[in-house]
């Protein structure tokens, strides 16, 4: 009975100290250095396309992007993160996130059309970085 009690004081004062500790480290891990942001802007008829992005550390996964949609991912390390678009048979492939390049930018736009992929970092002036390679 004593013992039962004791045992239930142990369990409530130490999940909230486990709880703690495994969301500071949580936090830790997640703390994003900037947002990756990727648009669809492909025309209507192109339909979905794929997008994948990842560096060494992180990968993202591939993800559906339906036309004028966007796609976000979060840069966690000061390291060069790729995207690769797909769509239909092309592909293309660039640096999403260059930590020279993008230093202390909190976000990096990009936009993916007919001619090209393009950069911004005020989601207003684009200036192209990379062209389609057809598969
Ligand atoms: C970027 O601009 C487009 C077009 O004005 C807008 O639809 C979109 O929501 C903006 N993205 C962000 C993350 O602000």
């Amino acid at each position: 009975m004593t013992g039962g009690r004791n045992s239930l004081v142990v369990l409530l004062v130490s999940v909230p100290i486990i709880f703690g500790l495994s969301s500071s480290v949580v936090g830790r891990q997640y703390k994003q250095l900037a947002t990756i942001h990727v648009t669809n802007s492909m025309s209507k008829d192109s339909g979905a396309m794929q997008i994948h992005c990842k560096s060494s550390y992180t990968d993202y996964g591939m993800h559906q992007v339906g036309g004028g949609d966007e796609y976000e991912c979060g840069v966690r390390e000061r390291a060069l993160y790729y995207c690769m678009a797909i769509s239909g048979r092309r592909v293309a492939s660039w640096h999403a996130f260059q930590p020279r390049r993008d230093r202390s930018r909190q976000a990096v736009y990009w936009l993916v059309k007919e001619d090209g992929i393009f950069l911004s970092w005020d989601n207003s002036s684009w200036v192209r970085k990379s062209l389609w390679e057809t598969e």
